[in-house]
């Protein structure tokens, strides 16, 4: 019998837990940690993204601004808006929803957060952090799928993973992070030939591609674990859906994530641990 893992019941525990630090952090420190949102246009996705992350601020106690611009903002209004909130000593944390309006260029947007202030970890030096094993902040997405595994005591060690997906947000990072967890990485993309042949072989099956309801049973293993992290709209009901048709390959797995309520809450859950993280760096650093 496969088990579900929920992503939201683990979100709300950690969330309940950061609530309660959150109100020791103001008293020791004065203030609340504080998150910094930008939204660039009206994008659905990206407008309830961002809702997601003020509702899980608000919940926490961590304090938010969100920033709202027409599509119209130039590059250099927003590098601007950027600057200011890097030299804002009451902002921790700084995040631009991707992605950006086609006249903006989203590595110049990166590359000017403060990367102590760089809650999604995207900026060069947290990914140079990552991959030479150095403090520096995680991406939320692969954070919470590595507290996904965790939560359920799934074995890494030795274990084979497959990620579909070789994103700067998702595919590469997860694949690091399980690769520093001993398992044996391989990354599948748009041009791999025989996918199901190379995603059979995999223990461990991270969806990211994109693609709704794109892994079916014959591409798993008997027993594998199935970590689902496509956010899409089902073509034919319009409904949210993963990259995994989870009924077709539900009595194939051992564990799998579901969509909605799988890895999208732990990625908010994520951001606020992040947040925290830099708040508290911050506030290390004054003391120094
Ligand atoms: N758009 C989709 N995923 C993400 C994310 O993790 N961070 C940001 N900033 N934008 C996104």
């Amino acid at each position: 019998m496969a088990i579900v893992i929920s992503g939201r019941e683990l979100a709300a525990k950690k969330r309940e837990y950061m609530k309660n630090e959150v109100v020791k952090l103001e008293n020791k420190y004065g203030r609340k940690p504080h998150l910094a949102v930008i939204l660039v246009g009206e994008d659905p996705g990206s407008v309830s993204y961002v809702k997601g992350k003020e509702k899980a601020c608000m919940e926490i106690g961590i304090v938010n601004t969100t920033i709202t611009k027409p599509v119209t903002i130039t590059q250099e209004e927003l590098l601007q808006i950027i600057q200011q909130l890097n030299s804002d000593p009451f902002v921790d944390g700084i995040l631009v929803q991707l992605p950006l309006p086609k006249h903006i260029n989203p590595t110049y947007v990166i590359n000017s957060i403060r990367p102590d202030k760089d809650v999604d970890g995207f900026h060069p030096n947290n990914v140079a952090s990552l991959y030479l094993k150095q403090p520096g902040i995680i991406p939320c997405t692969p954070k919470g799928i590595l507290e996904v595994l965790d939560s359920a005591n799934i074995e890494i060690e030795g274990k084979r993973a497959c990620i579909i997906g070789r994103s700067n947000i998702v595919g590469l990072p997860v694949s690091k992070l399980l690769l520093d967890k001993n398992a044996t990485i391989s990354i599948a993309h748009s041009r791999t030939k025989n996918l199901a042949e190379v995603t059979r072989e995999a223990d461990i099956l991270i969806a990211a591609v994109g693609k709704p309801l794109f892994v079916k049973k014959d591409m798993i293993k008997e027993g594998a674990v199935v970590i689902d992290v496509g956010v899409n709209r089902n073509p034919l009901t319009n409904k949210l859906c993963g990259d995994v048709d989870f009924d077709n390959v539900l009595d194939k797995v051992s564990y799998i994530t579901k969509v909605p309520g799988g890895i999208g809450p732990m990625t908010i859950t994520c951001l606020m641990e992040n947040t925290i993280e830099c708040f508290l760096k911050h506030m290390e650093d004054k003391n120094d």
